[in-house]
C-alpha cells in the first residue's frame, strides 16, 4: 500500500485501521472496538480491552523463543562500561523488582516516581511498574529538587525509585541529596524509596524510608503481569506548561502499545531483532517511547547510552556506538549533531568507523536546521529524516513513513502526517488557511491512539490548554504551514515554550522564579537563537526602586536561583538589568520584538507599543551580552 492509501484509510475508517494495528499486540481480552468517543471531545482507545505493557515488552518475546536475544545494551562511556541484557534476563530482573514492589504494597493504579540516570535499571523500573499496573512518572535528572518536589506533590507516589548518582562529564551528580531535598520541600511523602547504589557515589539511606535496590528484592516472589484496561494510565510524564506548574501528560496503556508498535515497522522501518538507538534520556518522551517501550514491544534491541555526543571522549562516540552494536536506526536531536559538527566540522572521525549497519537517522525535538541535515546526509550517506512530535502525542505527528513508502525528503519539512493525525493550519478564528500560509497547527479530533487523553487530575486544564481555542481540534502550540504536496513546515511556538538543546522549557516558569528574587520588581525571559542549542533563555530584570544591590550581584543571584529551582538543564546563564521593559499600551510585554532585536533580525515597530524609546535601551543592554546588531 502507498502512504496515501494508508493515511486515507486511517482517517476514513479509524476503527478498522487501529483494530487491525492492535492485532500486533497480545491482549488478555481483546477490545470490542478501537475508538471510544462517548465523551467527546475526550476520547479513549481500546478502553474495554485488557492488556499488560510489560508482557508485551518482555515476556511475550521470551515465550516466543527469543529469550536469548539482546533486549538492552548499556553503553556508558562515562563509566567506561558496556553490558548486555537478554530478554530472558530482563524478564527475571523485572519480575523480581516488581515482586519486591508488590511485597511492599505497590499495586495497580499506585504512582511510582523514577528519578534515575541512563542505566538499564531505569527501564527495569518502568517495566516493573507496567507489570503491576502501577503508573510511573519519570523525572529527568537535570531538574532541581524543587521541580522534583512539584511532581511528587502532583502525582502523590507511593514509592520513589532513584539512583544514588548520575554521571555528567567531569562531575558526579548526586541524585540522593536532590531527592532528600525534594522530600523536604514536598507535602506528600512516599511510603518508601528504593535506591540503586552506584559505585561512583554510594548514598546514605534513611532508615525506615529508604531501601536498597538489591537488598529489598531478596527473598521476594517474582510478580506476574497484571492485566489492565486499555485506558489504564501507563505513565504520567510532566512537561513544561505556561506556568511553574508542569502539565502531567497521561498515557493510556492500550493505545500507546499499539501506536508505538506500528511506528517501529512503518515509520522507522525496523524489524524485530534489529538494533534501534534513541540517543535521548529516559526523562523525556523520546526516552519513554523509543528507548524503552517501542523497541522492546516490537522485539528490537535498544541502547541505553550514558554519555554525550561530544567529550565522552570525543565527537566520534556516536559512530563508535553505531559500529560496536550494529545500529540500524539512530534517533536523536539536531543539537547533538550540531555539537558533533562543531567539534569535527569535516566529519573526519566518521572515517574511523564502520557505519555499514546504519540505514537511517531520525531527528526530532526541535527544528532541524538545513545545514545540520545536509552535513549529516553528506557524512553518513543515509536518509536523514526530520519528524515532528510532542510529549503530548507520544509518537510522531508528522514524519517520513520509511516502512510504508519512503517519500522524497524536503529539507526543512518533517514531511507528512502519520496515520490518524488530521493536521490542519488554522487562522486565529479557526478557519483553515490556504497552502503556503502560516497559521496555528491544530489536529482535528480525535487524536490517534498513543496520544494524551487528558492531564493528570487536571481535566479542566487539559480542555483549556488544548481544546478550547479551536473547538473540535487539538491545539499543538506550534505554528507553521503546509505546502501543495501536504508537507508540513514547523516555524515557531505560539506560546512561551522554548527549546534548549532539544529540552522543552517554559520562559513563564523561569519568570516566576526570577520574580521571586527580592530585588526584582519585574522581569521577562525570552529565547534567543543559539548556534549550538537552538535557543537559550535570556532574562531581563528591572530592580526595585532604590535597590542598593549592584546589577552584577542580582544577575549572579538570578542565574543561581534558576539553577537551584529549575535545574542545570534550563541553561539559564544570560541576564541583564534594564530600567524598563517594552510593553504595549495595555501592558503586555513585547517579548517577540525583544527576540527579534536580540537575534539581530529586522522587525516592524509594534503599532500598540507604549514607548518605542525603550527598544533602544533594550538594544543597548543586549549589546553588553554580545547580542543584537
Ligand atoms: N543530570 C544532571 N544534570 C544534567 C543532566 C542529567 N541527566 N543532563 C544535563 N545536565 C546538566 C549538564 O551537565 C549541564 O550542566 P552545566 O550547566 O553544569 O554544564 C546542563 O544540565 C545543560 O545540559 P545540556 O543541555 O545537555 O548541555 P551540555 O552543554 O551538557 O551538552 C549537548 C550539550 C548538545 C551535547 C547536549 O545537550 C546533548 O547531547 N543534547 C542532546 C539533546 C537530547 O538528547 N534531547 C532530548 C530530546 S530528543
Ligand atoms: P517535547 O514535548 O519536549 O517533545 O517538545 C515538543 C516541541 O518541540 C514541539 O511542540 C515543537 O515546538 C518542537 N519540535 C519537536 N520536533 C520538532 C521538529 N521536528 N521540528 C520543529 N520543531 C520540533
Amino acid at each position: 500500500m502507498s502512504y496515501a492509501e494508508v493515511y486515507e484509510r486511517s482517517i476514513a475508517d479509524p476503527d478498522g485501521f487501529w483494530m487491525q494495528a492492535a492485532e500486533a499486540i497480545d491482549w488478555d481480552r481483546r477490545p470490542s472496538k478501537a475508538l471510544f468517543d462517548e465523551h467527546a471531545p475526550l476520547y479513549e482507545w481500546y478502553a474495554d480491552g485488557l492488556v499488560n505493557g510489560c508482557w508485551n515488552a518482555v515476556d511475550r518475546h521470551v515465550q516466543a523463543g527469543h529469550g536469548d536475544r539482546v533486549a538492552i545494551i548499556h553503553d556508558s562511556p562515562v563509566t567506561h562500561t558496556k553490558h548486555e541484557i537478554t530478554y530472558a534476563e530482563l524478564q527475571v530482573r523485572v519480575a523480581s523488582l516488581a515482586g519486591a514492589l508488590q511485597a511492599k504494597g505497590v499495586t495497580k493504579g499506585d504512582r511510582v516516581i523514577i528519578y534515575m540516570p541512563m542505566v538499564p535499571e531505569a527501564l527495569e523500573a518502568m517495566l516493573a511498574c507496567a507489570r503491576l499496573g502501577a503508573i510511573h512518572s519519570v523525572v529527568f535528572g537535570g531538574f532541581a529538587a524543587n521541580e522534583l518536589a512539584v511532581r511528587i506533590d502532583d502525582c502523590t507516589p507511593k514509592c520513589i525509585i532513584a539512583a544514588s548518582c548520575g554521571i555528567e562529564p567531569g562531575r558526579v551528580v548526586q541524585y540522593k541529596p536532590l531527592l532528600d531535598g525534594a522530600l523536604a520541600l514536598a507535602e506528600h511523602q512516599p511510603e518508601f524509596c528504593v535506591i540503586l547504589q552506584r559505585e561512583q557515589q554510594v548514598a546514605h539511606l534513611e532508615e525506615g524510608r529508604d531501601v536498597d535496590w538489591h537488598a529489598f528484592q531478596y527473598g521476594t516472589r517474582p510478580a506476574d503481569c497484571v492485566p489492565v484496561e486499555g485506558n489504564h494510565p501507563a505513565y504520567i510524564l510532566y512537561t513544561s506548561g505556561t506556568t511553574g506548574q508542569p502539565k502531567g501528560v497521561v498515557r493510556h496503556t492500550g493505545g500507546h502499545l499499539v501506536a508505538l508498535n506500528w511506528s517501529m515497522r512503518y515509520l522507522y522501518d525496523m524489524n524485530p531483532g534489529e538494533v534501534f538507538w534513541a540517543a535521548s534520556d529516559v526523562g523525556w518522551v523520546v526516552g519513554h517511547s523509543y528507548i524503552c517501550y517501542a523497541p522492546l514491544v516490537f522485539g528490537c534491541t535498544t541502547i541505553v547510552f550514558e554519555g554525550k555526543p561530544v567529550g565522552t571522549p570525543d565527537a566520534g562516540t556516536f559512530w563508535r556506538v553505531i559500529q560496536d552494536h550494529r545500529v540500524k536506526c539512530l534517533f536523536t536531536a539536531p543539537t547533538a549533531f550540531r555539537a558533533i559538527k562543531r567539534d569535527d566540522p569535516q566529519g573526519a572521525l566518521v572515517e574511523d568507523y564502520d557505519l555499514s549497519s546504519l540505514q537511517s537517522l531520525f531527528l526530532a525535538g526541535e527544528r532541524a536546521d538545513p545545514d545540520t541535515i545536509q552535513w549529516a546526509m553528506d557524512k553518513l550517506g543515509v536518509p536523514v529524516i526530520d519528524h515532528w512530535w510532542q510529549t503530548e502525542t507520544g509518537w510522531a505527528i508528522c514524519g517520513n513513513p520509511m516502512g510504508v513508502e519512503p517519500l522524497p525528503v524536503k529539507i526543512g519539512s518533517p514531511c507528512v502526517p502519520m496515520p490518524g493525525y488530521d493536521v490542519q493550519i488554522l487562522d486565529e478564528a479557526g478557519h483553515p488557511m490556504p497552502d503556503g500560509e502560516l497559521g496555528a497547527i491544530a489536529i482535528k479530533l480525535p487524536l490517534p491512539p498513543g496520544t494524551l487523553p487528558t492531564l493528570w487530575q487536571a481535566e479542566a486544564r487539559y480542555r483549556k490548554a488544548y481544546l478550547e481555542h479551536f473547538p473540535g481540534y487539538y491545539e499543538t502550540g506550534d505554528a507553521g504551514y503546509k505546502d501543495a504536496d501536504g508537507y508540513l513546515y514547523i516555524m515557531a511556538r505560539t506560546d512561551d515554550v522554548i527549546n534548549v538543546a532539544g529540552h522543552r522549557l517554559s520562559t513563564g516558569a523561569m519568570e516566576e522564579v526570577l520574580a521571586g528574587h527580592p530585588e526584582v520588581a519585574e522581569c521577562a525571559v525570552i529565547g534567543v537563537t543559539d548556534a549550538l542549542k537552538g535557543q537559550l533563555p535570556m532574562g531581563f530584570l528591572c530592580l526595585n526602586k532604590g535597590s542598593n544591590h549592584t546589577a552584577d550581584q542580582v544577575v549572579a543571584d538570578c542565574v543561581k536561583l534558576v539553577r537551584d529551582k529549575i535545574g542545570p538543564v534550563a541553561a539559564f546563564k544570560l541576564a541583564v538589568v534594564v530600567d524598563r521593559l517594552p510593553k504595549t499600551r495595555s501592558g503586555k510585554i513585547l517579548r517577540a520584538t525583544m527576540v527579534k532585536i536580540a537575534d539581530g533580525a529586522d522587525f516592524k515597530m509594534p503599532a500598540t507599543i507604549d514607548d518605542p524609546a525603550i527598544l533602544d535601551e533594550i538594544a543597548v543592554a543586549l549589546r553588553t551580552l554580545g547580542y543584537g546588531k
